[in-house]
């Protein structure tokens, strides 16, 4: 067995974490049968209780086994989309922790889309829940270099550079009825389109992700500009980012690049938009993270989302 994958298994079984790798963001894991382990995510991260956490799964059965209910649109879903950034919420099996939940009584599912992940659950015999590997509210990381910089005593499964590089797309299932609470780089359009009688919405839920409205912070005020305004903003030394058309690379280099503008030479972060991806679904997941980013700081642009 890979040696990594070894000592990240002996870390979850004797109720530590382990940072693991994902294609959207690197995960703070703890394995589901650990209470401990699962409590040591939330004060290693400063994380409230409130805020649940996801269970990562290394098969649809698996994923099947923390629910109890599993809706017939969950089964296309799963085919097309999984192993990949999406994640469900659904009734919960009485096997997942309340510390999961958070004493809610649906949990957020996901198979990602890593080979050295689904080994380690794999190979653990039990899913992981596990949030984004960063400080609470802070900017989540996409490389080892990142997690290692907040938590140098954390052991990290090296996985490379996530691809995706923004979290995954949460979906609630009700019938026929598949509500987006987190928009990610799977889109309300590309779901629509797999699923042609399915009726899909955008709604970020109270008790969804992201109803926090400040998030994804970096020190530095961000200030998100449009290309074609002429609006001023106090701050003498920006350090600017022209976002550019592509919404995949952008997306890859999202936090990367806000780790790298958020440096003291500057007083604020100043990233130019164009008019034109406030309307393309493709840009959502990126806007409603920059706007998060942003949110109070710079009151410039506010699109209804
Ligand atoms: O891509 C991702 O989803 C990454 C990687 C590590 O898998 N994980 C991630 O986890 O973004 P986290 O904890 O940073 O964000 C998960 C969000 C939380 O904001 C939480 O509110 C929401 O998922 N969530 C989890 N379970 C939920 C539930 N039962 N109902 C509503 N929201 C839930
Ligand atoms: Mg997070």
């Amino acid at each position: 067995m890979n040696k990594e994958i070894e000592k990240a298994i002996q870390i979850l079984q004797a109720d530590g974490v382990v940072a693991i790798p994902t294609e959207t963001v690197y995960g703070l894991a703890a394995s589901i049968d650990s209470p401990t382990g699962l409590a040591n995510i939330f004060s290693i991260k400063e994380r409230p209780f409130f805020d649940p956490l996801i269970v990562h799964v290394a098969s649809i059965s698996q994923a099947k086994s923390c629910t109890s209910n599993w809706p017939y649109l969950c089964d296309q879903l799963a085919e097309i989309f999984w192993p990949g950034p999406l994640t469900m919420i659904l009734p919960k099996a009485k096997k997942i922790n309340d510390k999961i939940t958070s004493g809610l009584d649906t949990v957020g599912i996901r198979f990602p889309d890593h080979h050295l992940t689904l080994e380690l659950i794999k190979r653990l015999g039990s899913p992981v829940a596990a949030p984004s590997a960063n400080k609470f509210k802070k900017i989540s990381p996409t490389t080892e270099e990142h997690v290692t910089s907040e938590f140098p005593d954390i052991f990290v499964l090296s996985g490379g550079a996530c691809q995706i590089g923004i979290e995954s797309t949460i979906v609630g299932v009700e019938g026929y009825h598949i509500t987006i609470y987190r928009p990610g780089m799977i889109t309300k359009n590309m779901i629509q389109q797999a699923i042609p009688e399915a009726f899909v919405t955008y709604q970020e839920s109270p008790i969804a992700p992201g109803h926090l409205k400040q998030h994804y912070m970096p020190k530095l005020p961000v200030i998100l500009k449009l290309a074609s305004s002429d609006i001023t903003h106090p701050f003498k030394c920006p350090a600017r980012w022209s976002i550019s058309n592509d919404p995949i690379q952008v997306a890859r280099e999202l936090y990367s690049t806000l780790r790298e503008l958020d440096k003291k030479e500057h007083d604020c972060i100043e990233i130019i938009l164009k008019e034109e991806y406030l309307e393309q679904d493709t840009f959502r997941g990126i806007l409603n993270r920059l706007i998060k980013a942003s949110y109070l700081k710079s009151p410039l642009i506010k699109p209804e989302y």
